[in-house]
């Protein structure tokens, strides 16, 4: 075990959560360089003598792994936790003097700015979490030039799994509220943890919010949409409407959250009902990469027409 995970292991981390969240960390490495591999593989080449960018570092997995493949990299994080033991882990791996740790907010348009320009600005599962996620696809646009390529990765809280379990709190049906009804649930459930989440949107909001600022972006995970992928959904469904059966309505912001799970209920149904009366393959696309996909993956690149 390196000093790293050693120092994590140290943490207590005081709330049900912290087991969980301690796994997403210890693999932050493997998913950094899964990124990292896929964008060289497929849409930047080699890195080497390039400049990267990842925008809420965290604990450093994107920069380890793009200083490994010979790029300049620099992390921007708010967090001095995750900055303090981003250090260890740059030291376990050997690439202490070639990433830069550079603590700032994302959201701070004028240091961003100062930052210079990237061949690949990488923002991965932070979007959600920054008071404003227009502002930080603004500020990705400006981190990039023509050749530029971005990576964007943020969960879809449409799914019928985020639903079930919204992955951060891991709570059902709080992926569907807005930040401050989404902390009263979570509070009315007995937790006393911050909510983290800002704002959701979907799969054509986001698209939206990366046209507005020049930035042409495709959602790159896979949509399966094969008979066992309707079973799963329907599995799903009839989970989420158990747990709907079992809310509780005598408290005023669980009878709030039920009408949203309500209204969400009927959404997937009634798209359900428009796929049996006209099975095209668009349709079963839209509905498996609405309500199915968990997360998408956007790479893009600055429009130049
Ligand atoms: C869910 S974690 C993701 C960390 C890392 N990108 C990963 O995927 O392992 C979100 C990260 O964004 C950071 N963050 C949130 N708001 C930020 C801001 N305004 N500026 C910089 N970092 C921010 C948090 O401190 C946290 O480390």
């Amino acid at each position: 075990m390196g000093k790293f995970e050693a120092a994590l292991r140290q943490i207590s981390g005081g709330d049900h959560l912290w087991g969980e969240h301690l796994k997403y960390i210890l693999s932050g490495n493997e998913r950094g360089a899964e990124i990292v591999d896929k964008m060289v593989n497929h849409f930047v080449g080699p890195l080497e003598g390039r400049r990267v960018l990842d925008i809420g570092c965290g604990y450093g997995g994107v920069c380890i792994s793009a200083a490994k493949h010979g790029a300049f990299a620099r992390g921007i994080e708010v967090g001095s936790s995750e900055l303090e033991h981003f250090q260890l882990n740059l030291e376990d791996n050997g690439v202490k003097d070639v990433v830069n740790i550079t603590f700032g907010d994302a959201d701070d348009i004028e240091f961003m700015a100062s930052l210079g320009k990237y061949d690949l600005v990488i923002c991965d599962n932070v979007l959600e979490h920054v008071p404003d996620s227009h502002r930080l696809i603004y500020t990705i646009a400006e981190a990039m030039n023509e050749q530029s390529r971005c990576y964007v990765t943020v969960p879809n809280y449409l799914s019928l799994g985020q639903v079930l379990m919204e992955c951060h709190n891991r709570e059902f049906g709080l992926s569907l509220l807005n930040r401050f009804d989404a902390q009263e649930l979570y509070e009315a459930r007995g937790h006393y943890g911050r909510y983290s989440v800002g704002d959701y949107f979907d799969y054509n909001q986001y698209l939206a919010l990366f046209a507005i600022n020049g930035i042409n972006a495709v959602n790159i995970v896979p949509i399966a949409r094969d008979d066992q992928a309707m079973a799963e959904a329907l599995d799903l469904l009839a989970q989420i409407k158990q747990k709907r059966a079992n809310m509780r309505d005598d408290i005023a912001i669980e009878r709030r959250a039920a009408e949203y799970v309500d209204h969400y209920i009927d959404r997937v149904e009634r798209r359900l009902v428009e796929l049996e009366r006209s099975p095209t393959e668009w349709r079963r696309v839209e509905f498996f990469r609405d309500f199915m996909v968990q997360r998408f993956d956007f790479v893009g690149q600055i429009r130049t027409y």
